[in-house]
């Protein structure tokens, strides 16, 4: 069994996120959404509620799962005996820090692979932190974010404004 683990922040999904898990669900027998437990940056959305989203938006995809983990990405792969890493590669400016990262985990475990794949086109500059940006002031995020995130943000915003 083909077993893929895509790692991130996830804070929030947006519809990149959902392209590539979408692209790895067709690719492998299962892919794991892996989100970091302790993330330098503060979360805008605690990890229980990343999780709870996204895996109610991938309610009805059987091969899809989400887990958390913490520490060295290669040993959380090993535990769950997959053979993969997924990473999704938006512009050139991914390519440094995703190139370290591949090669380094390649030395750490050579055994595991990591797989970049594009997501469509109206994807491609879709990130957590502007998605964050452009809500917080105001903007339309509509059609970049599953409808549940759109949710969420806004009831973020409410709480946040009368807290
Ligand atoms: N729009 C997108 N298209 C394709 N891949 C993406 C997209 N957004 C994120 N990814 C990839 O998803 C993985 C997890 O990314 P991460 O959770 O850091 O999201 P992010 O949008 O980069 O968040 P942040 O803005 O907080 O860094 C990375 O491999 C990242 O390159
Ligand atoms: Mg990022």
């Amino acid at each position: 069994m083909s077993v893929a683990i895509y790692p991130g922040s996830f804070d929030p999904l947006t519809n990149g996120h959902v392209d590539i898990i979408e692209r790895g669900a067709r690719l492998f027998d299962r892919i794991i959404v892996a989100m970091l437990i302790n993330m330098d940056k503060s979360p805008l959305f605690t990890l229980p509620e990343r999780v709870e989203i996204t895996r109610e938006v991938f309610h009805d995809s059987a091969n899809v799962e989400v887990d958390t983990f913490d520490g060295l990405l290669v040993d959380y792969v090993e535990r769950r005996r997959a053979h993969v890493i997924v990473r999704g590669l938006r512009a050139v400016s991914d390519f440094e820090f995703e190139f370290q990262m591949a090669l380094m985990n390649q030395r750490l475990s050579p055994r595991i692979e990591t797989v970049f794949m594009m997501p469509a086109e109206q994807y491609t500059y879709i990130s957590s932190r502007l998605i964050k940006e452009v809500f917080s002031l105001g903007g339309r995020v509509h059609g970049l974010v599953p409808e549940l995130v759109e949710t969420r943000l806004r009831e973020k915003v409410l709480a946040t404004k009368g807290a």
